[in-house]
């Protein structure tokens, strides 16, 4: 099948774990094919899922580095499901990168199936990487990084907005959240898409959908739990509670922000709970909301919900490449509110999922965002 006439979308990756896994199985997956089953947007602007291709990739596990994308993304502590028999080599080779804050201490004490070893190879310079990213002839990096790596988000990111690629943030580490940075990429011109990348049918998304849906049918909601476990690197990562705090905020101002009233800090409990090693990158998240019906009556609510985490939030990423991509050819650079807002958990700016929706699609349509900023109250 013919590719859209736009051209190819190069694609550079920091962090090639089980969400790059999913994002580089599906591009594979859907090559060919000419229909959006489990996809939001089969052409995005003129975009379609396999007109992105890879242009480079950075890791530091020693299973990983010096390999083809396409074999790295197998190779352990990877465990999320092969969903595409056959991915084509890339021709692309897996590059040590500038390891900072990227491996906690704790991983050390896990089996070695089940973490990160580090690879012993020369770390690359700041300007090695944006030479890279120049040769390569990237558009756009997504920052696929543990939760918690902080430096290393900011080396990333540094190095996209000096080789004028474009960034998409999918952890929760503050970039286009974070005023200084969005206002960075916007003086270069070069987009930006974040924070901590919103699953297609994740926790956030249906804990959020609920809370307005309380909101809109006059429900009091006062006190509520989102419980999750898996048992991939990143719940293992995210087991040192340390590395933490940017998650839990994120998650849990992605749900406050929704609420008719905000929470008490007591009545909101958000975050991974446990790691469960046989879980793999099945996640299951446990959510219980507790309200008052009309006169006051209680009500609650429970729900479980059983999802392979990396494939849940691959169709997402593909969208956030493709909005920053257009924004690129747009000539429009710095944060990207409405796929920032519909697509992440952490935006610049929180609106209800309607909005953000009705935003995103206005963007896609370049018409005026009457709702753009209908920000939540
Ligand atoms: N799955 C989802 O739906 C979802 C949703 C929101 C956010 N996220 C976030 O996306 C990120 C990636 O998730 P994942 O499941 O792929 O994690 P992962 O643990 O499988 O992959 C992380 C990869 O980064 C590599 N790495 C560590 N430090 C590095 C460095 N300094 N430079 C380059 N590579 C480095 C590791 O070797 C590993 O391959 C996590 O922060 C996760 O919280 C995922």
């Amino acid at each position: 099948m013919a590719a859209t006439t736009k051209g190819p979308i190069r694609l550079a990756i920091a962090g090639v774990g089980n969400c790059a896994s999913s994002l580089v199985q599906g591009l594979a997956y859907y090559a060919g094919r000419n229909d959006a089953s489990g996809l939001m947007h089969w052409d995005l602007g003129g975009y379609r899922p396999d007109d992105i291709e890879i242009a480079a990739a950075w890791d530091i596990d020693a299973r990983k580095v010096g390999r083809d994308v396409a074999e790295a993304i197998f190779a352990p502590p990877n465990c999320t499901q092969r969903f595409c028999a056959e991915v084509p080599a890339s021709g692309v080779t897996v590059e040590m990168g500038a390891i900072f804050d990227g491996v906690a201490d704790h991983m050390a004490d896990a089996a070695e199936h089940r973490t990160f070893l580090p690879a012993d190879g020369a770390e690359p310079r700041r300007q090695d990487v944006i030479t890279r990213l120049r040769e390569s002839r990237a558009d756009v990096l997504i920052n696929y990084l543990p939760v918690g790596s902080e430096r290393a988000t900011e080396f990333y990111a540094g190095c996209a907005l000096e080789a004028g690629v474009a960034f998409v943030n999918a952890i929760p580490v503050f970039i286009a959240s974070d005023p200084a940075w969005a206002a960075r990429f916007a003086a270069a011109g070069v987009p930006l898409i974040g924070d901590d990348i919103k699953a297609q049918m994740g926790a956030t998304i249906v804990h959020r959908v609920l809370t307005d849906l309380f909101a809109r049918r006059g429900v009091s909601l006062d006190r509520t739990y989102q419980l999750n476990t898996g048992g991939n690197t990143d719940f293992l990562n995210m087991s040192n509670r340390s590395r933490l705090k940017s998650k839990k905020i994120s998650k849990t101002e992605a749900v406050q922000a929704v609420a008719k009233t905000r929470l008490e800090d007591e009545n909101i409990h958000i975050g991974p709970s446990d790691y469960v090693p046989w879980q793999n990158d099945n996640k299951v998240c446990f959510v219980r909301m507790e309200g008052r019906l009309f006169g006051d009556v209680p009500m609650n609510l429970e729900l479980r919900l059983s999802v392979e985490d990396s494939p849940n939030s691959a169709g997402v990423a593909i969208d956030m490449i493709r909005c920053a991509r257009l924004a690129l050819d747009r000539g429009i650079g710095g944060a990207i509110i409405p796929a920032s807002a519909w697509l992440c958990k952490h935006p610049p700016e929180q609106m209800t999922d309607d909005a953000a929706h009705a935003a995103m699609e206005a963007f896609l349509a370049e018409r005026p965002a009457t709702k753009l900023r209908e920000v939540c109250a």
